[in-house]
C-alpha cells in the first residue's frame, strides 16, 4: 500500500500468467472470445472516454443528467456517514457529481486499470482534500475482498450500465455479492441502460466517427503488446448489432481474410468472416432490474428515468 496524505492505493492486480491463460482459453472456444476487460488498457480507457462524448452514445450524458437532477434525493435516501465503494471508477468523473451532496466518510474506487486508477485517485484527493480515498486495483468481476477495514455503513456505486456487460446470470450473481458486501443497512446505486428502439441502440455502438470501432480493435493492440501476440489490426473489422431475443448489443471483430495469428507461442487459424466475440451489452426493463435486485436480497428500490426512458438510475436497499 502507498499512502500519500488522504489517498491510499492497494494493488490486487492479476498476474500476467493467469491473464494469458484466460486469453488462450477464449481463443480456443468454438466461438472465439476475448473478455471485454481487455479493452481497458490506457488507450482503451481513453477511447472509452471518447465514446462517451459521441452524439450517438446517449448512456453517459443521460446518466450524468439523472445524477445531477436527483443528487439531493439520492443523498437523502443514502443517509450519512458511510463508505462509498465505486466499481469500475475509471476517471472518477461521475462520483464528482455526487460527492458534494453525498459527503461520504470514505471513498473506495475499484478499477482494473492500475495507472488510470492511481492518477484518478490522486487527482480526486487533491480536489477534495476532506475526502479519504482508498483506491484498489482489482478485477472486481471475480470474487475479492476489500483490502482495508471500515466500521462505516457500506454503499456501492456501479454506474454506466457496466452491469450490462455481464451475462444475465452473472449480473444476478454480482448483485448478490454486492448485497453481501453492503449488508442489510447498506445499498447500491446503479445505472442501467434500458431496452429501447433498436435503431437508437445500433447507432450508439456504430458511431459515425468510428471511435467504437477503434475501441473494439484496440483490444487486439493491447493483447499484441502485453501478451506477445501478432494480430494484424488491418485484417479485422468492427461489428456491433442488437440481438432482440438476448436483449443485448453483441460486439465482434470479424476477420476480413483467412489468416493465422500467434498469441503467447500458440497458433490460431481464422477463416474469412470468422468472428471474435468481444462484448455483450445487455439492456434491461425496469421490471427486469427490480426482479434481479429482489433476487439478490434488496427489498426496497427507488428509480429515476429520463423523459425518453433511455437510461435508469436505481437505488437498491433493504
Ligand atoms: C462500459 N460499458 C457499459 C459500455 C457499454 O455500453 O456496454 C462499453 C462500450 N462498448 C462499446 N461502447 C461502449
Amino acid at each position: 500500500m502507498n499512502s500519500l496524505s488522504m489517498v491510499h492505493f492497494y494493488d490486487q492486480g492479476v498476474e500476467a500468467g493467469d491473464v494469458s491463460d484466460e486469453i488462450l482459453v477464449g481463443l480456443n472456444k468454438r466461438q472465439k472470445t476475448l473478455s471485454p476487460k481487455f479493452f481497458y488498457d490506457e488507450k482503451g480507457s481513453q477511447l472509452f472516454t471518447e465514446i462517451t462524448r459521441q452524439p450517438e452514445y446517449y448512456p453517459t450524458r443521460t446518466e450524468i443528467q439523472l445524477l445531477r437532477d436527483h443528487a439531493g434525493e439520492i443523498s437523502e435516501l443514502i443517509g450519512e456517514d458511510f463508505l462509498l465503494i465505486e466499481y469500475g471508477s475509471g476517471s472518477s468523473e461521475k462520483i464528482r457529481i455526487l460527492l458534494d451532496s453525498l459527503r461520504p466518510s470514505l471513498y473506495a474506487p475499484l478499477d482494473i486499470s492500475r495507472d488510470y486508477l492511481a492518477q484518478a485517485a490522486e487527482a480526486l484527493g487533491r480536489e477534495y482534500p476532506w475526502l479519504e480515498v482508498h483506491a484498489t486495483c482489482v478485477d472486481f468481476t471475480a470474487e475479492f475482498e476489500l483490502p482495508f477495514e471500515s466500521e462505516k455503513r457500506h454503499v456501492s456505486f456501479f454506474p454506466g450500465s457496466s452491469i450490462g456487460n455481464f451475462e444475465r446470470s452473472e449480473a444476478a450473481a454480482f448483485l448478490s455479492r454486492i448485497r453481501s458486501l453492503v449488508g442489510a443497512d447498506g445499498g447500491l446505486l446503479i445505472g442501467v441502460d434500458m431496452k429501447k428502439d433498436i435503431t437508437v441502440l445500433n447507432k450508439a455502438y456504430n458511431d459515425k466517427s468510428g471511435v467504437t470501432a477503434d475501441f473494439n480493435l484496440n483490444i487486439l493492440e493491447h493483447i499484441n503488446r502485453e501478451y506477445d501476440a501478432d494480430f494484424d489490426l488491418g485484417r479485422f473489422k468492427h461489428e456491433a448489432k442488437y440481438d432482440v431475443e438476448e436483449g443485448c448489443i453483441q460486439m465482434f471483430l470479424v476477420s476480413t481474410s483467412d489468416q493465422s495469428v500467434n498469441v503467447a507461442g500458440h497458433h490460431f487459424q481464422f477463416s474469412e468472416g470468422e468472428k471474435i466475440h468481444t462484448e455483450n451489452s445487455h439492456k434491461y426493463t425496469v421490471d427486469e432490474v427490480l426482479k434481479m435486485a429482489k433476487g439478490a436480497g434488496f427489498t426496497k428500490a427507488k428509480n429515476w428515468l429520463d423523459k425518453d426512458a433511455l437510461f435508469g438510475v436505481f437505488y437498491l436497499y433493504s
